[in-house]
């Protein structure tokens, strides 16, 4: 299950959905630009319990990570799963394409 810091209940994981789909699969508000390519870098999250349940942070996140000077427990929404019990802060809430304006 991921529980979202701010929110009551919790959603269900799964080890083959990104934490960005299954976010707006539940109608959690969440930013995004590129689409979960690891470009825009708006689906910025902190994991605050549960880091070992997630994979491994891949080239691209570690990239985009550091361009954005991001703290060592945040990573990527559209590049993390989730395999068990994790807890996230969403840094950028709000969707973008629902008309957000850049910034
Ligand atoms: S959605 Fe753009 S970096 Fe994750």
């Amino acid at each position: 299950m991921i529980q979202i810091q701010g929110r009551d209940g919790s959603i269900s994981s799964s080890p083959a959905v990104s934490l960005l789909n299954l976010l707006q699969r539940n109608s959690v508000p969440i930013q995004t630009i590129c689409g979960g390519r690891a470009q825009c870098g708006r689906c910025l999250i902190r994991v605050l319990k549960g880091a070992d349940k997630m994979n491994k942070k891949n080239q691209r996140e570690i990239i985009r990570l550091q361009a954005l000077n991001a703290e060592e427990d945040m990573r990527l929404a559209c590049q993390s799963y989730a395999r068990g019990d994790i807890e996230i802060e969403i840094i950028n809430p709000g969707n973008r394409a629902d008309g957000g304006t850049a910034g």
